[in-house]
């Protein structure tokens, strides 16, 4: 029995293969030592890594599982997913915790983010009975004209440490439905909670003597994700991670003439009205700016106040700052936990000393915890308030860490520009209570993100939405809404069922 004993109920055990190719759980990469960053210290069980030859393995299986899985009535596919939802839910402590455990969230997160792919799965055995095509009028007599959707073959599946389950799940279970084969590398840091997920799915296929090639499973490093991207066997490649990286990868797949989905980086923004209900807006900025300790990608980074209110509100929000409790994210009432690695503490360190070369003024935190006692480990910083102009140009950077830049604005017109202006795309709230505000900002010249919302934090989005963002964020949506249709190929179909052949736009062409 490990110490931890939730690793016994997922089946994790001291030597863990990082590669499912669909038959066996077996890898030839490194070995690593999944690090908890809540004390630095080792978790217990070795992972063995996939390599770029196990990686081979698993498109070879899928390529010969594809037909199969295409041929299978969307709504028997659909039953698949609703059993992996089934299943996932009878596991979701224990996986909550190991995520919690691994990545460093407080563990209502950690249980969120399982709930998340039970929702995802939920929502996608509802799809597998609809992946509705449209019938079209044809301007030909005696014919019929239809849209069609099948699957696009496979879907690599890359993911960020912050969202290891969750975003896998919105991408694996809508990917499942439409008809694909996916292979899944999670981030090298996030190897346990990926390997007990993986499992989950791998025996619901096998219960239902289903190939297990259908869902494979490679945790390696850079040259696995590049053999993916670079792969032609893969259709689609959904990437989650940095813009630079993102940038990297659309454009290699893209050159394959490869279709990809881009969820990179968020820099988000909550304006704060005049005429805004304060309660709720201090509520939505402590979850979206403190929430996850800064590493959504939805965390709010930039405060915009309306100048009436901007001492005040700041003065509250700093306050509420310092009542956070903040240490193991795995106890009770704990509401912030460590920076996700070390390099993070070197990355908040050095982006709070940027700030304030710029002018910013510390409101509040500011400074990371290192050895000190009242913390479990290397890894915690204090949520930090900077005050600063809305010029600076820090602010227009998105560093993965629990920084908030708290700037002043007089006019709606003037918080629209500043909260356009930046590379990311990705969501923003606007806090108000007059109508004509908020359809402002939600309009064609309002905010020009993906996610808009009103009255709510930038963060903790639905499943049924379509998740994603403009601009550098990438363009991609996953998740809910029409999202599956990236997951399928459109097609046309003409059937003339009359005996004559007339051709569109008049055409004659006879000899
Ligand atoms: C991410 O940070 O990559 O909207 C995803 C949210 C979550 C998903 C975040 N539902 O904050």
């Amino acid at each position: 029995m490990s110490k931890y004993p939730f690793l016994d109920k997922l089946g994790i055990t001291e030597l863990n293969a990082g590669c499912y190719d669909g038959r066996t759980w077996a890898a030839s990469g490194e070995i690593i030592t999944p690090i908890s960053p809540i004390t630095g210290q080792p978790i217990g069980p070795k992972v063995q890594l996939a390599s770029v030859a196990d990686t081979k393995r698993c498109l070879d299986h899928m390529m010969q599982a594809k037909a199969q899985w295409a041929l299978t009535p969307a709504p028997k596919r659909g039953e698949i997913v609703r059993q992996i939802g089934n299943a996932l839910r009878d596991n979701l402590v224990p996986l909550g915790q190991l995520l919690s455990l691994e990545v460093g969230k407080i563990i209502a997160e950690g249980k969120g983010e399982i709930q998340e792919y039970v929702d995802i799965c939920d929502y996608a055995t509802g799809l597998s009975r609809q992946l509705p095509g449209q019938v079209l009028p044809s301007e030909r007599p005696g014919h019929f004209m239809m849209e069609q959707w099948h699957p696009l073959g496979a879907v690599g599946i890359i993911c960020a440490f912050n969202f290891p389950v969750a975003v896998a799940g919105w991408n694996a279970a809508v990917s499942l439905v439409c008809g694909n084969t996916n292979i899944w590398k999670p981030a090298p840091t996030t190897t346990l909670c990926s390997i007990a997920t993986q499992r989950i799915v791998a025996n619901v296929l096998e219960k239902n003597h289903i190939s297990g090639a259908v869902a494979t499973f490679a945790a390696g490093g850079v040259d696995v994700g590049e053999l993916i991207v670079d792969s032609p066997l893969v259709n689609l490649v959904s990437f989650t991670g940095s813009c630079k990286v993102g940038a990297k990868v659309g454009a290699k797949v893209a050159s394959r003439f490869g279709r990809s989905i881009l969820e990179l980086g968020g820099n988000n923004a909550i304006v704060v009205m005049d005429d805004a209900n304060v309660e709720m807006a201090l509520r939505s900025l402590l979850f979206a700016a403190v929430g996850t300790c800064g590493q959504r990608c939805t965390t709010c980074r930039r405060l915009y106040v309306h100048e009436s209110l901007y001492e005040n509100f700041v003065t509250r929000l700093s306050a509420l700052y310092q009542k956070l409790k903040i240490g193991n994210p795995l106890e009770d009432g704990v509401l912030v936990g460590p920076l996700h690695t070390l390099a993070a503490v070197g990355i908040f360190e050095s982006t709070v000393k940027k700030a304030v070369a710029e002018g910013g003024k510390i409101r509040v935190g500011g400074k990371a915890f290192h050895n000190d006692p009242s913390v479990p480990g290397p890894n915690y910083v204090q949520p930090t308030i900077i005050e600063i102009d809305s010029k600076a140009e820090i602010v227009k950077e998105e560093a993965f860490v629990p920084i908030l830049y708290a700037m002043k604005f007089k006019t709606l017109d003037e918080a629209i520009a500043l909260n356009n202006n930046v590379e990311q795309g990705l969501s923003a709230s606007l806090f108000t209570s007059k109508i004509q505000n908020q359809y402002q900002w939600l309009g064609p010249c309002g905010a020009d993100t993906g996610i808009c919302n009103v009255n709510i934090p930038t963060n903790g989005a639905e499943i049924g939405g379509a998740f994603g963002g403009e601009k550098a964020t990438g363009g991609g949506r996953e998740s809910g809404s029409d999202s599956w249709k990236q997951y399928m190929r459109r097609q046309t179909a003409t059937v003339n069922y009359s005996s004559s052949l007339p051709l569109a736009q008049g055409i004659n062409f006879d000899a």
